[in-house]
Parts: structure tokens; C-alpha cells; sequence
């Protein structure tokens, strides 16, 4: 039986394309979403939103997942709240135009340490901060979905020569095995049957792209993913997929 309308579903990196977009899906179905974010103005995705949804089931909370204060603070709130049914975690870095200058820079560059570390803590240190603050809130049969990124498929042959994206794709490799052993040897994520999904799309059709110079060969739209994400979240076993574009028909 399906879980909605009745879902509790909170959306880390709510504010971004992805997340919004889950965002978005999810208050059409019917569920209460909280939207976490470090900066956006409140009203700001609640004016965005409220053609299409009925935004008073929306909240938004402003924390920084790479604190862990923030997430123990925030999540000893749903002490007296419903359980969660689904947590996604969409957190990211991907600024209007930002793809040609995230791409750039070579792994042996002087700085590359820096934004190593800023990488890792977006997408590992967060997501375990989450994950320990969170997972006593969540309900038993509900799942975390986490997008990672289908960049770690890239090989020697198949990488584009001014792709120099390695510090992003070992953070999300790094993810990626986090989330295995989730899955392999938890006990408290086991004890209450909770599944960890992963999402790893291509490039996405969001304001990242836009006015680049270097363009991927093809983009999915933020619609799709907040699709699987959907499905992912209804899936009884877990959902690991890497998400490519449909291939153009020939008819
Ligand atoms: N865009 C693509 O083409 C694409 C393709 C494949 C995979 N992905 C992956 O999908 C995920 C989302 O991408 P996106 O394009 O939606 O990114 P985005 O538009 O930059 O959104 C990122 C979201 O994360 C939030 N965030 C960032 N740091 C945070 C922190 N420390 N604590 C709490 N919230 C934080 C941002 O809000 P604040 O800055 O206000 O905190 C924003 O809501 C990323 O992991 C990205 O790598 C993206």
C-alpha cells in the first residue's frame, strides 16, 4: 500500500533545483515536507510554490548540515512530532552557471585540498550528520534517499580531456560506500527495516548548465528525478540506480 498522502518527509537541500523539485512533487501528493536549507528566505520558496501546492503543509528550517549541533537540535524536535517516512538528502553546490568554473581545476592545483574538504563535508560529513540525528525519528519502513551522481561511471576512456571534476567524484564516491555499509551493517537502520536509496543522476537540466560553455551531451529533467525519487521512496528493496537519459527514439 502506498505510504501518501499521509507522508512526514523532510528534504535536505530543499531549496536547490533537485530539492525543490522533490519538494515540489511530494506537497502535490499530499504529504508535509520540511525543506532544509542554511540561507533562502522562507517566503521566498513558499511564493514560488504556492500556485501549484498547498504550501501550508511546507516548513522550512534553517540548518547547516555539516553541523552536527544543528541536525541533534533540529531533529530532538520531532521528539513531539509524527515520525518521518522519508528523509531525502539533495544537499549540493551547483550556483546559476557555476558548471565551467567547478570543472576547471586539476586535482594537483594548490587549492584543490581546500575545496576537497569543503566537498567531502557537503556530501559525507552531512549526510552521516543527518543520518545519526535523524534515524531514531524515522519510522519503521521509511527510507533515506540520497541523490549522489552518476560521475563516478566515468573512466580513463570515457572521460572528456577538461573534465577535472575528480575532487567532486571522490566525495561522491565516498557517499556512495558510506551508503553501501549503511545498508550492509547497521543495526538501528535493520532493527527498524528503514532502506537507504540512491539516486545517482547525469547532468540535470538546472541553472548550473545554463550560459556554459562546456555542455553535457544530455540532460535529464528535474521532473524525472523528482519522479524516481518518488518511486525510490515506495520501493520495498533498495533502489541503487544510476539515472541516464532515455535514449532519442528512431521512429
Ligand atoms: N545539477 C545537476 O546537474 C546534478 C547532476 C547530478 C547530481 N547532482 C547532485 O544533486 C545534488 C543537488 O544538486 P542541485 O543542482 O539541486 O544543487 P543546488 O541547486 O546547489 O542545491 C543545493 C541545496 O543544498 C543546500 N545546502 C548546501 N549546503 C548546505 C549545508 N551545509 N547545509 C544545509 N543545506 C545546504 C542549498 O541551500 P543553501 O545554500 O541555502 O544552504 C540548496 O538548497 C548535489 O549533490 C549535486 O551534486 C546535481
Amino acid at each position: 500500500m502506498s505510504k501518501y498522502p499521509l507522508g512526514q518527509v523532510v528534504v535536505f537541500g530543499g531549496t536547490g533545483s533537485i530539492g525543490e523539485a522533490i519538494v515540489r512533487r511530494f506537497l502535490k501528493l499530499g504529504s508535509n515536507v520540511t525543506s532544509v536549507s542554511r540561507g533562502a528566505i522562507e517566503e521566498r520558496q513558499r511564493e514560488k510554490l504556492k500556485n501549484e501546492c498547498d504550501v501550508s503543509r511546507l516548513k522550512q528550517v534553517f540548518d547547516d548540515v555539516t553541523c552536527p549541533s544543528d541536525m541533534d537540535h533540529m531533529a530532538s524536535n520531532y521528539q513531539s512530532r509524527p515520525l518521518i517516512s522519508d528523509i531525502i538528502y539533495a544537499v549540493g553546490d551547483c550556483p546559476p552557471g557555476g558548471f565551467d568554473a567547478e570543472v576547471a581545476t586539476p586535482l594537483t592545483d594548490e587549492e584543490t585540498s581546500q575545496r576537497m574538504l569543503k566537498t567531502f563535508k557537503r556530501h559525507v560529513t552531512g549526510l552521516c550528520n543527518v543520518v545519526s540525528s535523524f534515524h531514531q525519528y524515522i519510522q519503521p519502513g521509511g527510507c533515506i534517499v540520497v541523490i549522489g551522481s552518476a560521475i563516478t561511471r566515468l573512466t580513463t576512456e570515457t572521460c572528456p580531456d577538461w573534465l577535472f571534476a575528480g575532487h567532486y567524484a571522490a566525495a561522491i564516491a565516498a557517499q556512495a560506500e558510506y551508503v553501501k555499509w549503511l545498508r550492509m551493517n547497521d543495526p538501528n537502520l535493520r532493527e527498524k527495516s528503514i532502506l537507504v536509496h540512491r539516486i545517482a543522476p547525469v547532468a540535470v537540466d538546472t541553472v548550473f548548465h545554463k550560459g556554459c560553455e562546456k555542455q553535457p551531451p544530455a540532460m535529464l529533467t528535474l521532473e524525472s528525478v523528482a519522479e524516481r525519487v518518488f518511486e525510490a521512496t515506495q520501493s520495498k528493496v533498495v533502489d541503487d540506480c544510476e539515472m541516464v537519459p532515455a535514449p532519442p527514439r528512431k521512429d
